[in-house]
Formats: C-alpha cells, sequence, structure tokens
C-alpha cells in the first residue's frame, strides 16, 4: 500500500507456470501477487468471447464480482498461421483440455510435417485485462512472433513453448533461462504495458488523495493495442 495501488492483486489463474512468470515481471510494483485460490475464489469461468481481450476481461470481471479490489487477467495463445491461426483462443482446449502437451505438441508437428520453412510463421499473443477497485477496466496486449520447429526441445516454460522456435535465440521458447523467456514473450511484454497503465493509475489516485483499496467512479475503457 502507499503507492496508491491496493496491497494486493489478485490474478486471475490457475497456472503456476503463468503465476511465477506475472510474479517475476510485476514484483517491482511492490504488490503481493495472489493467486485465485489464494484469495479463497474457486469458481468456473466460461470463456464464451472471440478474442483474447474479450476473455482476458470475462476472467477478470468475474473474479472482481466475487472478491473486489485489483483484479488482473490474462488470456493468450498461439496462432500457427497455417493452420489458418489455430489454435488462437482455443489454445488451453486445443486437441483437448485434458491431452498431455507432449501429445498436442506431437500432433501439431506431425500436421506441419511436409510444411516448408517459410510456412511455418507462429506467434504467441497475449492481453491482459484488468478490473480496478471501482470497477473500471483496462487492457493491454502484445505478441511475440516466431516459427513452429521442426521438432519439439527444451524443458522449461509450459505448454507449447517446446514447439515455439525463436529466431533470436535460435532456440525454442521452452529452451530460454525465464529471464530470456520474460524478456522477450506476449505475456512479459503485455504485463510490462499493463504495469504502466497501473502505475498512471496509482499516480492518479494518490493525487486525488483517495483511499487505492476503494475508488467510487464510473466504468470506463482503456485499450492499448498490442
Ligand atoms: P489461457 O489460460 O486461457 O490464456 O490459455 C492459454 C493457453 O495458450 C495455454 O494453456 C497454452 O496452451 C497456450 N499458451 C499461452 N501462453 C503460452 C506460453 O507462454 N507458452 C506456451 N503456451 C502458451
Amino acid at each position: 500500500m502507499g503507492n496508491g495501488l491496493p496491497g494486493k492483486i489478485v490474478f486471475a489463474t490457475g497456472n503456476k507456470g503463468k503465476l511465477r512468470e506475472v510474479e517475476m515481471i510485476l514484483k517491482d510494483l511492490g504488490q503481493q501477487i495472489v493467486s485465485m485460490k489464494e484469495a479463497g475464489v474457486e469458481t468456473e469461468i466460461v470463456e464464451d468471447g472471440k478474442t483474447f481481450e474479450e476473455n482476458a476481461l470475462i476472467k477478470a470481471r468475474a473474479v472482481h464480482a466475487l472478491c473486489g479490489g485489483l483484479v488482473l487477467a490474462d488470456d493468450s495463445g498461439l496462432e500457427i498461421d497455417y493452420l489458418n491461426r489455430e489454435p488462437g483462443v482455443y489454445s488451453a482446449r486445443y486437441l483437448g483440455e485434458d491431452t498431455p502437451y507432449e501429445i498436442k505438441n506431437g500432433i501439431i508437428l506431425q500436421k506441419m510435417a511436409d510444411v516448408g520453412r517459410e510456412a511455418r510463421s507462429a506467434r504467441f499473443v497475449c492481453v491482459i485485462g484488468a478490473v480496478l477497485p471501482d470497477g473500471r477496466e483496462l487492457a493491454a496486449g502484445a505478441s511475440v512472433e516466431g516459427s513452429i520447429a521442426r521438432e519439439a526441445a527444451g524443458e522449461g516454460g509450459f505448454g507449447y513453448d517446446p514447439i515455439f522456435f525463436v529466431e533470436e535465440f535460435g532456440k525454442t521458447m521452452a529452451q530460454l533461462t525465464p529471464e530470456e523467456k520474460n524478456r522477450i514473450s506476449h505475456r512479459g511484454k503485455a504485463l510490462r504495458e499493463m504495469k504502466e497503465l497501473l502505475k498512471k493509475e496509482a499516480q492518479a489516485v494518490s493525487a486525488r488523495g483517495e483511499n487505492p483499496e476503494k475508488e467510487p467512479g464510473n466504468h470506463n475503457y482503456e485499450v492499448n493495442d498490442r
């Protein structure tokens, strides 16, 4: 507290890999980052939005309705150009929600076995949605370009990281250190963007001498395009 933001930020995810990345990136805000579970929220959220942004805000709103305060949520996924930008917003559910990623990644590699280098382009996309204590909403999005590797490699990260090749490093996302991934990743970039939006909010709250834990106001909407 004391910097114009609530002492605690709830991040609406059950994914431990994501939470670790978020904690690293938002560390310097000085706020405690807690998961939905740690905030005592257990709910099934139907992510029926058509875009990453819609889904991020659906999640943030659903959790904010249950615990209030400052809630962040992300929606992210992999777009593979050769597969008409699939799996996109369906990335988590693609080929079955409970199917292990070694199998999902293997199927994608198989589908693309005969696809040449120039047609293997892909990107990870992430939008961070925020609901502020007073209910106003913010969103920030970013992407990272890459290509689908010929074979899976690396043990780091999660999800589709082992098959996502990052030209700059000549490695897959799963072969990068957590610091390297956070520096270039869709989530890292979107979170840093969101961090700047939150700092601006915090300054405005402090300047008005208001209590950051509860701030009256109207619903506004601000979107930063990726
Ligand atoms: P969400 O939890 O609804 O945002 O689903 C995101 C899904 O996209 C994850 O379950 C992964 O399948 C994929 N995804 C998103 N970000 C990453 C990443 O950084 N690495 C690997 N896979 C990712």
